[in-house]
């Protein structure tokens, strides 16, 4: 058994952070080119910074909730037969106790030095007055997070997990942001068993779909494996 799990920004909503394509989303509120994307943040750095900012202020007074805390006891009996993968930029898993966790997207408590490649984790504010740590380069900061038109980051390692997949679990997430919206296909073509839980049905190409909220039916549908297992 190896159990990939997929999540998206619906298992944090509970939690109080916004998602990006329900209504009052954050895709409905910004623009994506002017705050997730190398471009807008060329063209107006003071503006991502803020976008980021927020966020990260926000996240800091987000808790998990007992979605991801399910995941954290399924991981204590599955360990290396299980990981999660997340679209993600909070750090609610691992607020959680969740140890193995990919961030495809890179994580908002975090900074990268575009002059010396050096990361960071970061809590404060970040500008394009902050000073890098570590090459002492002011204006080089930028969030360490993935933006569109850019390559998510533990893709190798990703592939290999689906690789070994025989369970593949999508949970909230719109499946509208590739890579991570191919994955269902490309574990199901190798025969893994897949199920999403989400608000709503995001695809046919589940064997499986648990309509709720997260808090809800990730603790029922973690409790249902472990009897499995
Ligand atoms: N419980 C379960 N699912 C929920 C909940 C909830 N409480 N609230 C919302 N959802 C579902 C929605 O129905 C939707 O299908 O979560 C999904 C959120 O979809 P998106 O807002 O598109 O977020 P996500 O799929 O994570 O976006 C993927 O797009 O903009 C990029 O980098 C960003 O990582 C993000 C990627």
């Amino acid at each position: 058994m190896h159990l990939v799990i997929l999540t998206g920004a619906g298992i944090s909503a509970e939690s109080g952070l916004g998602t990006f394509r329900d209504k009052a989303g954050l895709w409905t509120r910004f623009s994506l080119e002017e705050v997730a994307t190398p471009q807008g943040f060329a063209a107006n750095p003071d503006l991502v910074h803020d976008f980021y900012n927020q966020r990260r202020s926000d996240l800091l007074q987000a808790v998990p909730h007992e979605g991801h805390r399910a995941l954290r006891r399924l991981e204590e009996a599955l360990a290396d037969r299980m990981i999660i993968v997340t679209q993600n930029v909070d750090d609610l898993h691992e607020r959680a106790g969740s140890q193995r966790v990919l961030h495809m997207h890179g994580q908002l408590r975090r900074v990268w030095c575009t002059h010396c490649d050096s990361r960071f984790d970061w809590d404060d504010d970040a500008s394009v007055r902050s000073r890098c740590p570590q090459c002492g380069q002011i204006g080089s900061l930028r969030p360490d997070v993935v933006w569109f038109g850019e390559v998510p980051y533990h893709m190798e390692e990703i592939a290999d997990h689906l690789d070994r997949a025989t369970h593949f679990i999508s949970i909230g997430t719109s499946g509208q942001v590739y890579p991570a919206a191919g994955f269902v296909a490309e574990v199901k073509a190798r025969g893994a068993h897949t199920t999403e839980l989400n608000l709503e049905k995001s695809s046919s190409l589940f064997d499986v779909c648990e309509e709720g909220r997260a808090s809800e039916i990730v603790p029922r549908w973690v409790d249902a494996m472990l009897a499995q297992i």
